[in-house]
């Protein structure tokens, strides 16, 4: 099977129309603790049967109602839970085979916003040291992790010299979740996964947030049709997948609203 699969994956990269990720069939089942006396133990269907594309330069909203797997088909991406079965290919790399992306280089081409802003935070550490923190540990120098720290804090809409050395607590939710949006940037990812990164903010604060994300996008395209700074391609269109839950029997699988995943493509 794997060897019928190489030379696939060889022709969609060589076809520019290929999209940029590809999700066939993914599944994750999470067994419940119980099953005493050699009944089998209960499972929760998270998720089950899930496949979409993003092309390059796509913007892709998951909807669906709470529990039906949004944030464990998030999670199944950026490999922080493992697939039970299914396949994840980015850029016409099978993600975890032993020739295609490893994690490492995945979490550098694909970065992720949370829910909770202030979870995703280090608490110890002032937010500009946190959004240095990826570029640091992929073995940028201290001082250029730095100044793209204060870049991106700019880009946020938040003035690096008041805010840079700050730490989360010392920031609103919508301050923190700027935070996260730089942060998640930082590496220059080809696509950024957004798990209800607004949800938790107030609506006004939740419009801001939108608002810059859909400026980032066009600072993105600009970047790119100028060649300037950032050498970064842009969503150029949008799309939304809305699934039904399944039969209230079988637990929740497929995905539901708010997450959205966006991406800007370096050339
Ligand atoms: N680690 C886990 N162990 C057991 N069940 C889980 C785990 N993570 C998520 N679930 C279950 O999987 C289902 C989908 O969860 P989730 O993906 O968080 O939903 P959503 O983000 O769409 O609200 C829920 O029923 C949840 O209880
Ligand atoms: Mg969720």
């Amino acid at each position: 099977m794997t060897t019928i699969a190489a030379p696939l994956i060889r022709a969609e990269v060589a076809n520019s129309a290929a999209p940029l990720l590809r999700v066939d069939w993914l599944t994750k089942h999470f067994p419940l603790r119980g099953g005493l006396l050699k009944r089998p133990r209960p499972v929760v269907q998270a998720v089950d049967g899930v496949s979409f594309e993003v092309g390059a330069g796509e913007t892709l909203g998951i909807v669906g109602e709470s529990g039906c797997g949004k944030s464990t088909t998030a999670r199944l991406l950026m490999h922080l839970v493992r697939l039970d079965s299914g396949r994840i290919v980015f850029d016409g790399d099978e993600v975890g085979k032993k020739h295609g992306f490893s994690r490492r280089d995945l979490h550098r081409q694909m970065q992720m916003v949370f829910q909770d802003s202030y979870a995703s935070l280090n608490p110890r550490l002032p937010v500009a040291r946190s959004v240095a923190f990826g570029p640091l540990a992929h073995g940028m120098a201290k001082r250029a992790a730095r100044a793209r720290a204060m870049d991106l804090l700019q880009a946020v809409g938040l003035d690096p010299v008041l805010f840079a050395d700050r730490y989360p607590h010392e920031l609103s939710g919508g301050q923190r979740q700027r935070i996260n949006v730089a942060r998640a940037l930082a590496l220059e990812p080809r696509l950024v996964i957004l798990d209800e990164a607004v949800s938790a903010l107030d609506k006004s604060i939740e419009a801001q947030m939108l608002n810059l994300l859909v400026d980032l996008k066009t600072k993105c395209r600009r970047w790119t049709r100028g060649g300037g700074r950032s050498r970064h391609r842009s969503a150029a269109t949008h799309r939304t997948r809305s699934t039904r839950p399944r039969d209230a029997a079988s637990a929740p699988a497929a995905v539901s609203p708010k997450m959205s995943a966006r991406r800007c493509r370096r050339r």
